[in-house]
């Protein structure tokens, strides 16, 4: 040993500072800890926020929060624009009626929207499948948010298939009348005398069920954004109806509750998919009623501001 130096001074690093260093790593390990704590309770505010907001979304959900929930997805994948960026504009082809003209359309096209009802009695007379074609081609013209298209429709006209769709249909509507939709809501129907019998879904020749695409896929895979997918969606519904009752058929408006997973399985669709509408179509059985409904007047609907 030599004189002068302590023992320890000899020792390697660790040995003298180790305590140090220990010290440190204890430090910074409950630091990150408690950081990474932070960081997982801010993460779970706001996927509970996000999965409160997605339990709205079954109801109606204002186009800006809406908007506002894509904008988050975009950040994403900025990959470009959807439609090619260099998209060709064309030439509007316009044929201007007269003032005469318009005013004799819009109140024929009236006349044909007021003659709609919803009819619960249906013909098992079949109907023209290019009819039913046309219809639905005339459903995808709609408007659509940046134009992503975000439908499909299924058209049914299955023996077998029907049959299911009605079994799933009437096993959920007969809980829903019981138990999930309570007195007021089933009060409300009693006058329209509507349970959770649907003989129609396998005496209609053809059963339309519209989905709503949550989102779209792109050539690679990735996931593409479907903007105001339930205003876009709702849109082409109300075409497809006025449509049914254009050529001389009718329909039922129904939004079976708690049957669309089952029934979006039953029909193999993707899981972005989302039922919205199940529309019977056809011709009205021969005895056919329909409720003795009122619509509000015009000057009940109708704000003018000139
Ligand atoms: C979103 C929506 C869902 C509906 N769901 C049902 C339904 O499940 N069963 C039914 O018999 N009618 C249903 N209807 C039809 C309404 O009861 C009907 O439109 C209303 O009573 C007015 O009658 P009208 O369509 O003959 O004018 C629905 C309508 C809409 C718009």
């Amino acid at each position: 040993m030599l004189s002068g130096y302590s023992k320890s001074e000899f020792l390697p690093f660790f040995s003298k500072y180790g305590h140090y260093v220990f010290a440190i790593i204890v430090v910074g390990v409950s630091v990150s800890f408690f950081v990474q704590l932070l960081i997982d309770k801010t993460k779970r505010r706001s996927s509970k926020g996000s999965q409160l907001y997605s339990a709205n979304k079954s109801l109606e959900l204002a186009p800006d929060e809406e908007f506002a929930e894509n904008e988050e997805e975009t950040k994403e994948e900025e990959d470009g624009p959807y439609l090619p960026r260099d998209l060709k504009h064309v030439k509007y082809v316009y044929a201007r009626p007269s003032v005469d003209e318009m005013i004799v359309k819009s109140a024929e096209f009236y006349a044909i929207a007021n003659a709609r009802r919803t009819l619960r009695f249906f013909s098992s007379e079949p109907v023209p499948r290019q009819v039913v074609r046309n219809i639905v081609k005339a459903a995808g013209t709609a408007p659509s948010g940046a134009h992503t298209e975000p439908w499909t429709f299924c058209v049914v006209s299955n023996d077998e298939l029907k049959r299911q769709i009605r079994e799933i249909v009437e096993r959920e509507e007969e809980i829903n009348y019981k138990k999930r939709m309570g007195k007021r809501w089933t009060a409300d129907l009693k006058p329209l005398r509507t349970d959770w019998h649907k003989d129609y879904l396998t005496e209609a020749p053809y059963l339309i069920l519209a989905f709503k695409q949550e989102y779209g896929r792109l050539p690679n895979g990735g996931k593409k954004i479907h903007y105001y997918k339930d205003m876009s969606v709702a849109i082409a519904c109300g075409i497809l109806i006025t449509a049914i009752q254009y050529c001389g058929l009718v329909t039922l408006t129904s939004t079976p509750l708690n049957c669309g997973p089952a029934l979006r399985q039953l029909l193999g669709r993707p899981a972005n998919e989302k039922l919205a509408l199940l529309l019977p179509i056809g011709y009205p059985a021969a005895e056919a009623t329909v409720p003795d409904l009122q619509r509000k007047q015009l000057n009940d609907i109708l704000v003018e501001f000139e």
